[in-house]
């Protein structure tokens, strides 16, 4: 199979990370015989030190050129990189919201998983990781509060920023359609998250997801407010199966949530249309500190990788011989600094993408 693939290596420690995926996505192919295309892209700084724009109209139409999108992470240091002294439409957060929206990636699938081998790196009680927990977070990632009207102004010299928070019905049903369908692939259990009790776009979005959970008989729905989610998320995250919730409900509840599994280093994710094309990312940041020093864990870009692998190709197969590798690796014993406990083997960046490699073959 020919696959094409728009790679985004961005800022920090993306490069480092994509490098590594890439080596696996080789093996992988080597193996199974396909042909990987890669072609690169600036995006974030990257983008603004070459051409002053952190997204350039050419970056878009070749990532729409290929089947998949592939990105490690863009950003820097925001209180002393030069890219936040510019205004924030052309600062580097500004071009991943810009893909999102001109790919009209609306669905972000966010797992959160703790690792039976990572158990000891989960913050929460004993109690509560020993029974473990497997969710996924469905977050809306092309409307509400990051794509409404904003502005700031000075009125009687009193400073005032405004920022609307928008959904009509449509943009929620084809999310909860998507929280749905994959809670059924799952433990069919569909929690949804909002502020219904203070916002109307909050009790717009109950009422749309109670009429898509009729066509869902066998799938059971919850609702749940956003700051009782927060509490429960380190209460009992083995309740969860798939939260299905709004933009920026879900970029707060997915930091949490990947928090909580202890290791933010290991969370893929992936961002998806209504097609097969989707772009894939790992759920962490750029790490401006770590840099450039082979210190960067690069398994969440990897199993980013096997995320593609599996819904934009549905090379199923393929998808199961990286997460494979990547739990051989852990229970071998090698660890990143981030995930590092008493008695493993400490690895680099490099390192770690060449034991999932030897895993893979
Ligand atoms: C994320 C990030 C982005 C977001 C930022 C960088 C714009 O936090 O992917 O969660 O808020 O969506
Ligand atoms: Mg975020």
């Amino acid at each position: 199979m020919e696959l094409k693939i728009t790679c985004i290596p961005g800022d920090g420690i993306g490069p480092e990370i994509v490098a590594e995926a890439k080596k696996v996505l080789d093996a992988v192919a080597k193996k199974y015989g396909h042909d990987m295309q890669y072609t690169d892209i600036l995006m974030g700084g990257a983008s603004i030190d070459v051409h002053g724009v952190p997204l350039t109209d050419e970056a878009v139409a070749t990532a729409k050129s290929a089947d998949a999108v592939l990105m490690g992470s863009i950003g820097g240091d925001t209180t002393t990189s030069p890219w936040y002294k510019l205004p924030p439409n052309l600062r580097p957060e500004a071009g991943l919201l810009g893909i999102r929206k001109a790919l009209n990636l609306f669905a972000n699938l966010r797992p959160a998983v703790l690792y039976e081998e990572l158990a000891q790196a989960c913050p929460l009680k004993q109690e509560i990781s020993e029974t473990g927990f497997d969710m996924l977070i469905m977050r809306e990632l092309t409307g509400g509060l990051y794509f409404g009207e904003r502005k700031t102004v000075e009125e009687n010299g009193v400073r005032k920023a405004i920022d609307t928070l928008t959904y009509d019905e449509n943009e929620i049903r084809r999310i909860a359609v998507k929280g749905f369908d994959i809670a059924r692939k799952r433990r069919k259990k569909v929690t949804s998250v909002d502020k219904a009790n203070v916002l109307d776009s909050s009790r717009l979005w109950r009422a749309v997801v109670e009429e898509v959970a009729k066509d869902y008989p066998d799938v059971t729905l919850e609702h749940m407010l956003v700051d009782n989610c927060a509490m429960q998320l380190v209460k009992d995250p083995a309740q969860f199966d798939v939260i299905l919730t709004e933009n920026m409900f879900g970029d707060i509840l997915s930091d949490e949530a990947s928090m909580v599994t202890g290791s933010i280093g290991m969370l893929a994710s992936a961002s998806l249309n209504d097609t097969k094309f989707g772009l894939y990312e790992p759920s962490h940041g750029s790490a401006p500190d770590i840099a450039g020093k082979d210190m960067a864990n690069p398994i969440a870009t990897i199993l980013s990788a096997s995320m593609m692998l599996r819904y934009s190709f549905d090379l199923d197969k393929e998808a199961d011989v990286i997460d494979g590798a990547v739990k051989q690796v852990l229970r071998d014993g090698y660890r990143t600094g981030d995930i590092m406990s008493e008695g493993c083997e400490k690895v680099g960046c490099k390192r770690m993408g060449d034991l999932i490699v030897e895993r893979v073959k």
